[in-house]
């Protein structure tokens, strides 16, 4: 399933993203990556530009990286001779996918909806409320600070899921947040 490409842009990321560890690296980029390949099995859709923009879906994340109009991504691609018009479709679903930027709006293509649907999985269930609360530690927030993003932000991701499949994915996890709350809200009460 590896394909020669794949692996070199695991290789890539991995470097770009060494020096950093606040569960929104190479880890998450890896997690979403997988959510999206198991989506992209069950949706009809370009697996490859599914893959790639994937993997390079925060080669340029603003928190983390100082460059201008993609260029670590771009950068990449180029590098191994990705057609022009295919470049751009990448870059364009890695615009699409940032949550911050884009609330409440939709990729135009499958493809987009596919990587955004993984993207957003890996905010929420077990795996959300863990980077969840390794961001607030790293960012001097406090419980409630967290809780207070639970509700404002991750609760809401399950309902603007964009695929069947993103969708379903999204249910189980948003039920695991729903408990985990329940019992952290009475524990602090
Ligand atoms: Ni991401």
């Amino acid at each position: 399933m590896k394909d020669m490409i794949t692996e070199e842009a695991i290789r890539y990321i991995e470097e770009l993203f060494q020096e950093n560890s606040d569960g929104h690296g190479i880890d998450h980029t890896m997690r979403v990556w997988r959510n999206a390949m198991k989506i992209a099995e069950k949706e009809r859709c370009d697996k490859d530009i599914v893959s790639l923009a994937s993997l390079l879906h925060d080669a340029d994340d603003h928190k983390l990286f100082h460059t201008e109009d993609n260029a670590n991504a771009r950068f990449f691609l180029e590098e191994h001779d990705v057609e022009p018009d295919v470049i751009e479709t990448i870059i364009g679903i890695i615009n699409s996918v940032s949550f911050s930027r884009n609330r409440g709006r939709h990729p135009d293509s499958i493809e987009g909806m596919v990587v955004q649907d993984a993207d957003r999985l890996d905010a929420i269930g077990a795996i959300g409320i863990a980077r969840t609360f390794l961001y607030s530690g790293s960012h001097g927030r406090s419980i409630q600070d967290s809780v207070d993003h639970f509700h404002e932000k991750l609760l809401l991701l399950k309902d603007e899921m964009n695929t069947d499949t993103g969708r379903k994915l999204a249910e189980e996890r948003h039920e695991y947040l729903l408990s985990f709350l329940k019992q952290l809200e009475e524990e602090m009460r």
